[in-house]
């Protein structure tokens, strides 16, 4: 057996190591502390209820939304995708020189297609690879796992169903490791939260390991409020999708025709702020827990935030937060980056400061 499977600390590497001694495709989940309804009703009515209303992106992806969101993905306005595919394109044989072989964790991979490049270096390179692709949603994460593992037979993949932040004790064990984050996802964060997140993963990895981060950076307002206002309509229909997941499954009947989708770029803080506006007053419970939610005519429920990122302040941020950068790609508009990060040693060798 593999010696990063030899001591299992959590119920999630269990199941992981089950997996693999199965055939693979395979996925594991951790063993889960509440009931998955309870947790998006209750995060609902939290989110309904704080003051601005603000509801936790992570609900956006069902299987409806993540089948919406790789629609999104194809939209001519949405540029994120393709620009980032074409620099994992043209880097992902350069990328695996730099890293040595290790195995992958990608957060949020969603349909895992840009990840095809970089398994295809790391086929060309070395063979046999492992690949654990982590997501939220299941019906989105057996389809990529089928998908990935039929075509690329060399490739080992389990999938794991979980949160982020849930599928970090697993990264010292996959130790030596690169954590792919892409697509600017990062960017839902608000900064403390990225800062936290950013921290949480140095601290979960061995120093040594990799992780490759997408970055959507800062551009003009037309092009990036295009990009969450795609013509077809599909953004929109990916935000009333999660109204429209809580009639499903908190039987709230939310009238999804008085609900529109609204983006617009905050220049003051470099962001897209993606919300839902009610275009007539609405009451709706939401069960369990059983509570009343009532929102006024033309109240806006922010649904995500998108973050947009400058290079040269992004970069001493995450060096703070445990991580060296060791090599920026960018598009040649400069329209996003794939940073490479390297987790740095825990402690270094520095002349004690005298105290004035
Ligand atoms: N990570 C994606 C982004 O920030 C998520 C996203 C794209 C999104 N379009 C959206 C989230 C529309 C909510 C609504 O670009």
């Amino acid at each position: 057996m593999d010696a990063f499977f030899a001591s299992p600390e959590s119920h999630l590497c269990r199941n992981l190591r089950e997996a693999c001694l199965k055939r693979t495709p395979a996925i594991v989940q951790p063993a889960l502390s509440s009931d998955p309804i309870e947790d998006f009703a209750n995060a609902c009515v939290r989110g309904f209820r704080s003051d601005p209303r603000r509801l936790e992106s992570r609900f956006l992806y069902d299987a409806e939304g993540s089948a919406l969101f790789e629609e999104i993905t194809r939209q001519p306005e949405y540029y994120l995708t393709r620009t980032e595919s074409s620099i994992l394109a043209a880097r992902a044989a350069e990328i695996r020189e730099l890293t040595g072989p290790l195995r992958i964790l990608e957060l949020g991979s969603g349909s895992s297609q840009k990840t095809d490049h970089l398994l295809r270096a790391w086929l060309e390179q070395e063979g046999p690879t492992r690949y654990y692709p982590v997501d939220v949603s299941a019906a989105s994460l057996c389809a990529a796992c089928e998908r990935v593992g039929s075509t690329y037979p060399a490739v080992e993949v389990v999938g794991v169903q979980c949160q982020y932040r849930e599928s970090f004790p697993l990264l010292a064990q996959l130790s030596p490791v690169l954590v792919a984050f892409l697509g600017s996802s990062i960017g839902n964060f608000t900064p403390e939260e990225m800062s936290c997140f950013v921290r949480a993963l140095a601290a979960a990895l061995r120093p040594g390991d990799f992780f490759l981060l997408g970055l959507d950076l800062v551009k003009e307002r037309s092009l990036l409020e295009s990009a969450y206002n795609d013509e077809a309509g599909v953004t929109a229909r990916f935000t009333r999708n999660l109204f429209a997941r809580m009639n499903r499954e908190l039987g709230s009947a939310i009238d999804l025709d008085a609900i529109e989708h609204a983006a617009w770029y905050r220049r003051d803080q470099e962001l897209v702020e993606i919300s839902a506006r009610f275009t007539r007053a609405q009451s709706f419970r939401l069960t369990p827990p059983g509570k009343t939610i009532t929102i006024g005519q033309g109240e806006l429920v922010q649904t995500e935030i998108s973050r947009k990122f400058r290079l040269d302040r992004v970069v001493p941020d995450l060096e703070r937060c445990g991580f060296s950068v060791e090599r920026v790609f960018t598009d040649e508009r400069r329209w996003f980056a794939l940073l490479l990060l390297r987790r740095r040693p825990i402690y270094s060798l520095r002349k004690p400061r005298r105290q004035l």
